[in-house]
């Protein structure tokens, strides 16, 4: 599935861009199925902006119950100074997170099409492939939010290190309406912070070595609608905002080494009747 080139770029730059590797229809049917959902999601039940540039604030229990749910986050720009919502919520909506790929049927099939499987198999970092988070991100026309700089595994830290995403653009990604940006090589960095469950509740950043990282030397990455891009949970990636009027909708899904130690300390806890699971289940769970 991968060629020996292919496996050895990932390697030295820590991203592989596998262009055309899921279906045009495929993303179709997940963006079809995100407008289902927000469909059924009460827009005044929840009023949680998702920004990664204030991680401690907006870390509230909304967001850290979401292990192991459906929970719907808005743009930070789709309230007006009032704190009123000042767009349909279809068009407010940052992302959608972060148990789809066990919760939901669509989502249950895109996130384990064998495609991935084999995918995951052929790159061959994780012994014991576990599906630990997914997010449909839309990245609004407009109001699309910059996603700072960061790496993967400050979110979901194993010991070792082994987080590991696939980010499928479901539509044209341009540095217009706010593509990734990677730094080539930096996963060889080590970890410049970890995000954690505070003991006094909520969750911090703790830095453990200074950034510095020059936003010039990151690489954009366009691609075209089914581009999947895997990203080593170490490389420093960022996307910034969009202020086009075309929308940039992704999916990401995150997985770790069943080998390696997943600390209490991460933000991101199952129930313990519904631990992590590959791409082996069978059908989708129930919350
Ligand atoms: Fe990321």
């Amino acid at each position: 599935m991968l060629s020996p080139s292919q496996l050895s770029a990932f390697a030295e730059d820590g991203f592989l861009v596998l262009e055309g590797f899921v279906d045009a229809a495929l993303c179709d049917e997940l963006m079809a199925q995100a407008d289902r959902l927000i469909d059924g999601f009460d827009a005044e039940s929840h009023r949680s902006v998702f920004t990664t540039n204030e991680q401690t604030r907006h870390a509230d229990e909304y967001f850290l119950g979401s292990g192991f749910d459906i929970r719907f986050f808005f743009e930070e720009e789709a309230f007006d100074e009032n704190g009123c919502l000042c767009r349909e919520k279809h068009r407010a909506i940052n992302k959608i997170g972060h148990a789809l790929h066990d919760l939901d049927p669509v989502y249950f099939s895109f996130s384990r099409q064998p495609a991935f499987a084999g995918l995951i198999a052929a790159l061959g970092v994780l012994r014991q492939p576990l599906l630990v988070q997914s997010m449909h991100i839309f990245k609004q026309p407009g109001i699309g939010g910059e996603v700072a700089c960061h790496q993967d595994s400050t979110f979901l830290y194993t010991e070792p290190p082994s987080c590991l995403g696939l980010w499928v653009a479901l539509e044209d990604a341009t540095l217009e309406n706010g593509c990734l940006q990677a730094l080539p090589g930096g996963h060889r960095r080590g970890l410049d912070a970890l995000f954690r469950r505070a003991a006094t509740g909520g969750a911090e950043i703790r830095r453990l070595q200074e950034s510095d990282i020059d936003m010039d030397d990151l690489v954009p990455l366009e691609v075209e609608k089914g581009t999947l891009i895997v990203l080593d949970g170490l490389l420093p990636h960022y996307s910034a905002a969009n202020r086009s009027s075309r929308s940039r909708q992704a999916y990401t899904l995150h997985l770790v080494d069943g080998m390696a130690h997943y600390p209490s300390s991460n933000w991101l806890q199952r129930p313990r009747e519904y631990p992590f699971a590959g791409f082996e289940l069978s059908a989708p769970l129930k919350c």
